[in-house]
């Protein structure tokens, strides 16, 4: 089922209108309720590094080992990379959790006022990496067998636009790959018609590098650049690494390589480590709440007053997974009875909005699709769609907010009123409700979001 609904608990709305007409606000967008099919049940939560179900633990454990692992120039890392292994960036409280780690973003305004990736000079000037916006902050050269090449990456003054973009959880994210994009696509819909268009999130088809040719509706990355995990997992290993695999084949500059592609080839058990990554993520648990926070009064408060403002319009609470036995991504995969009609708590719409935060940045799309994505008729894919998401970004998903001390994309804001505050654009009106609350109310709603 994948109607959306929206309703609001009659139980506390009284209330809460009291509340908010006593402070002199305007009727507030409601939350949007996901309807849930009935033999639904609530997905597993924890940081306890056991699976959800998908795989056993042992197997669990094997491919977490491969999302720890560190890899060394001999394994094909770099010749351009940020980092040795995924756990380097994903590891807070554990595997696959957020960090502290931010990456470089940038690029420029051509002559018609576009958008244009990087051009980053290296070796001396002689080569120059285009068609990205990341700018990689390590290189595996000079080194003893080369002591006189120079790679390294350096963001030039012409490069005017620019970024970080904080690391990001990646425990739960199986069931967000398991959502119907009817669900997403359905949300986006209520939202406009609810705030007559103030609030609309963009859903945007992407490559599904697996599946050459089909699409589906992105919900991972800041700006929602992929829909599949594999293919992020892919993207992440090229990109943050430098470690080419069947997926993303070439390397983004062969200076100082001596490895020979893909870097990463398939293993006696059939599987390359993009797999045994996609497959660690995918058998996630979701992050848990605080739960001795969360049965607090101000908590509780909170929650409701976030409902009420209109906070969860795009801070969507609660969301359902298709049923087991649908296949996602282009037919290459198939959602186990693990995944199958989960709710589960993301408290994110996964969907672009402008809030005026944006980093005027349009994804790379050679980046992270590789330099054939011109060569494939994509399904529904618009160039002109990914032009549009220059200054929005994803609503950032808060379950296990309490667990980021450095918020949103850029990691710049460092408390959760700053977060808040700092939302303009589309949640312009939701953010004045929030100011024109009550010092309490509003701490009730801080308290709520330390609960997450
Ligand atoms: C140097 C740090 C770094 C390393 C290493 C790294 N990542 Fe990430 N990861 C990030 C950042 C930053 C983002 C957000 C990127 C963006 O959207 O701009 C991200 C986003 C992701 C996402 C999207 C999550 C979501 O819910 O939206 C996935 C999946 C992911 N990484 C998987 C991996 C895997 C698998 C590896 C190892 C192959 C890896 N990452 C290595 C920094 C890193
Ligand atoms: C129009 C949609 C929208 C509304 C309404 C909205 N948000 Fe957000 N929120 C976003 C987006 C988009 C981001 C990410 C922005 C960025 O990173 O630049 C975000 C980020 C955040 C973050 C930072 C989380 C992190 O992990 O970095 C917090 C906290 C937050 N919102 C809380 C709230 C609260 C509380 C309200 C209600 C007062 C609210 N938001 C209303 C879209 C929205």
């Amino acid at each position: 089922m994948i109607g959306v609904r929206l309703s609001r608990p009659a139980m506390w709305l009284t209330g809460i209108t009291f509340t908010l007409a006593a402070c002199g606000i305007g009727a507030p967008s409601p939350p949007i309720q996901v309807p849930v099919p009935s033999a639904a049940a609530e997905a597993a939560t924890g940081f306890d590094n056991r699976s959800n179900g998908a795989v056993n633990d042992s197997i669990h454990q094997t491919d977490q080992a491969a999302f720890d692992e560190v890899e060394e120039s001999a394994d094909g890392l770099g010749p351009l990379y940020n980092a040795q292994s995924c756990r380097e960036c994903h590891q807070n409280p554990t595997s696959g959790g957020a960090s502290q780690i931010t990456e470089l973003r940038v690029g420029h305004l051509g002559p018609d006022g576009r958008f244009r990736n990087a051009d980053i000079p290296i070796a001396r000037g002689t080569v120059v990496i285009s068609g990205r916006t990341l700018v990689n902050d390590r290189a595996i050269c000079p080194s003893a067998a080369l002591p006189d090449s120079e790679i390294q990456e350096r963001v030039p003054d012409t490069e005017t636009i620019r970024t970080t973009r904080a690391s990001l959880n990646l425990l739960g994210d199986g069931l967000v790959e398991a959502v119907a994009d009817e669900t997403l696509i359905e949300i986006a819909r209520v939202q406009r018609r609810t705030t007559r268009g103030t609030i609309r999130g963009q859903a945007l088809y992407v490559p599904i590098l697996e599946a050459p040719g089909e699409t589906r509706i992105g919900r991972f990355g800041w700006k929602d650049q992929h829909a599949s995990l594999l293919s992020f997992s892919a993207d992440a290993y090229l990109n943050e690494m430098g470690i080419t695999s069947r997926l993303l084949l070439d390397e983004v500059t062969t200076l100082c390589n001596s490895v020979s592609e893909p870097n990463n080839t398939t293993g006696a058990d059939g599987l390359a480590d993009i797999d045994r990554f996609a497959r660690f993520l995918r058998a996630t648990k979701a992050p848990a709440r605080d739960t001795v926070l969360a049965a607090t009064p101000a908590a509780r408060r909170g929650s409701e007053l976030f409902d009420a403002i209109g906070c969860a319009t795009c801070h969507v609470r609660t969301l359902a997974t298709a049923a087991a036995g649908t296949v996602l991504n282009g037919g290459t995969d198939t959602i186990p009875p693990a995944l199958g009609e989960k709710t589960f708590h993301p408290f994110g719409d996964f969907l672009l909005h402008n809030v005026g935060t944006g980093d005027g940045i349009v994804m790379a799309m050679p980046e992270h699709y590789g330099p054939a994505v011109y060569k494939v008729l994509w399904r529904e894919f618009s160039i002109d769609s990914v032009g549009r998401t220059r200054n929005k970004m994803r609503t950032a998903p808060l379950w296990g907010v309490r667990l980021r001390p450095r918020l949103m994309h850029d990691g710049a804001s460092l408390t959760l009123r700053d977060a808040v505050v700092r939302h303009r654009g589309e949640a312009s009106g939701v953010s004045r409700s929030f100011g024109k609350l009550p010092r309490s109310d509003q701490e009730a709603i801080i308290a709520f979001l330390q609960s997450l």
